[in-house]
């Protein structure tokens, strides 16, 4: 695709036919480009880092090269370029239309993006940030802060922005989005620290069948926000009517309180074992982004029965969070009427995890739990439900959190034609022994292994195999799960089988196989290759662990 692109003043900016090069002689295409977009946007986060990123920046011949770190780039826009010229706000701002022109701001940057806003995907987002600043939008999405993204911002230049005399341009203030972000256990092992993803170590999750709430995964899009509980209000409505209702922390917790036990399990769980295969866009989790606990709170349907919400199965349920993007958009995700309306469904206003009440990190003082349901659904700091005839439009139920075949690219991929996750598939994951182990045979000849298994739905987990020989002799493992009722099954099952050893495998490395069978006789599929997805979800292939076997 070739790209317009406004000339500079940048003397080496050329123009190629797939992509420009920048002045540190890095090629970009069109892919980065569409990234910058939702960058500048704001909003799409989680898409605009993955979109396309992939195999788009192409260095040029290593001897024209400059040496740039990304640390030296972030300084690009502290300052002052001698080379350009220099502008007042207000000039910027008279560019804030196709028609005049799309200039932005970052620190001491003035850049012209006019060119490329009409002609990609998400262009118009652009112009929320026409003739201002990026800097409040980008302050919240750390993750712009890669030097292709900050070289091809630089690519833009067009000048340096007039500030009053004593400016300081930090990131660091106080007033920054993240100054309130928690305390965290030093054992999580952290996937991106702002906003802050993190899992535990793996041998330490099948080792307990509640995961402590400290090592309980956290998968955040945003600030975590600091409520307090006397300020806390949900409010919930239906669509088409003026009937609203507004509950404090004390009114739901007046309401008749239900515990149920569910492991909550990211969309994004295993992506690193998926992108093997072939890269995927996407934070990389390990096998840890699940955990297990028991949920206390309100349930939605004796709510939403009391407010007479007819059961129309075409209906769905919008949950907000108070967590808000820089143009105020809260994050939010929906899910079918019909899950929250039944019984059986166990969908909680939960103010309790495993006893306690919920830390900041996982959605205190209230968030909801759809048992069954990837992670995603399960929106925290919940601040608003609204019964509508129409799915959540949030970018996370519209935009990402999507399976797609694997052979859609970044190129052909239709967001708007994939069902949003809902139910989560079977899988399981052997959490001892670790991969590169040396195990040593115990005196029955045998090696303990141990992990944990769950569908999605409330279906049942009814057996997990384990092979260490490629699947010639498979041994049925030991399940340690609560005595519920299929279909009502949310919680994971831990598993643990002795493999026996033979002789001419001691001292040699073996591979472990580990797969899990559902109530519904739902299996894993053997490999990554026919289940890959441009977004590395729903990576529920049979887990395999490389070992050694030693005296
Ligand atoms: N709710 C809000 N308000 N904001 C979020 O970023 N992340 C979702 C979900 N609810 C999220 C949210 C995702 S993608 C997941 S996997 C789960 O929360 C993670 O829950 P946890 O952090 O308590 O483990």
């Amino acid at each position: 695709m070739s790209l317009l692109i406004r000339r500079t003043s940048f003397q080496s900016l050329q123009r190629h036919q797939e992509g420009i090069t920048t002045s540190t002689g890095i090629r970009i295409r069109d892919g980065k480009l569409r990234i910058l977009f939702y960058c500048l946007g704001g909003i799409s986060l989680g898409y605009w880092l993955y979109t396309k990123s992939n195999s788009k920046v192409v260095a040029a011949e290593p001897s024209k090269l400059d040496i740039v770190t990304e640390e030296s780039a972030r300084l690009w826009h502290k300052t002052q370029r001698t080379d350009l010229p220099t502008y007042k706000p207000e000039q910027v701002q008279q560019h804030n239309t196709h028609e005049n022109g799309i200039w932005i701001t970052y620190g001491l940057g003035v850049y012209d993006v006019s060119e490329f806003a009409p002609n990609h995907p998400g262009g118009d987002k652009i112009l929320m940030a026409a003739g201002s600043a990026i800097d409040p939008f980008w302050a919240i999405y750390q993750q712009h802060n890669s030097l292709e993204i900050l070289q091809l911002l630089e690519s833009f230049r067009i000048g340096n922005l007039e500030r009053p005399e004593g400016t300081v341009i930090d990131d660091e203030e106080e007033s920054s989005p993240w100054s309130e972000e928690p305390q965290r256990h030093a054992l999580l092992k952290a996937a991106s620290q702002r906003p802050f993803n993190a899992e535990p170590p793996i041998g330490m999750l099948g080792e307990q069948f509640y995961t402590p709430n400290k090592l309980f995964y956290v998968r955040n899009h945003l600030p975590v926000p600091n409520i307090a509980a006397d300020d806390y209000e949900l409010e919930i409505e239906m669509e088409g009517s003026s009937k609203q209702l507004t509950l404090k922390l004390e009114d739901i917790k007046a309401l008749p309180k239900h515990t149920v036990t569910a492991a909550i399990m990211c969309g994004g769980n295993r992506r690193s074992e998926m992108t093997k295969f072939k890269p995927v866009k996407g934070l990389s989790w390990g096998a840890g982004a699940v955990g297990n606990a028991k949920w206390s709170g309100a349930r939605l349907c004796d709510l939403l029965q009391a407010q007479g919400v007819p059961p129309n199965e075409k209906n769905h349920v919008i949950f907000e969070g108070a967590d808000l993007d820089p143009t105020s958009h809260p994050y939010g995700a929906s899910i079918p009427l019909s899950k929250a309306l039944d019984p059986r469904g166990d969908v909680l206003l939960a103010y309790e995890m495993n006893d306690e009440p919920l830390t900041r990190d996982h959605g205190y003082p209230i968030r909801v739990i759809v048992p069954g349901t990837v992670g995603a659904r399960n929106v925290k700091w919940l601040t608003r439900i609204v019964v509508s005839d129409s799915e959540s439009d949030s970018h996370w139920q519209q935009n990402d959190y999507k399976g797609f075949s694997p052979s859609t690219d970044w190129d052909t991929v239709d967001f708007s034609k994939a069902d949003a996750i809902q139910a989560m598939p079977v899988t399981s994951a052997i959490c001892s022994p670790l991969p590169d182990e040396h195990i040593k045979v115990n005196d029955k000849g045998d090696i303990k292994v141990h992990g944990y298994a769950w569908s999605g739905g409330g279906r049942k987990i009814v057996r997990v195999d384990i092979t260490i020989d490629q699947g010639q002799t498979w041994h049925v493992a030991e399940l340690e799960q609560e005595n519920i009722p299929d279909g009502r099954h949310y919680g994971w099952s831990l598993w643990t089988v002795h493999l026996p050893i033979s002789k001419n495998q001691v001292g040699r490395n073996v591979e472990i196989w580990a797969k899990a069978v559902d109530s519904a006789y739902n299996v894993q599929p053997e490999k990554f290759e026919n289940i890959w997805n441009l977004r590395g979800v729903l990576a529920n292939a049979y887990h395999k662990v490389k070992v050694k076997i030693v005296k």
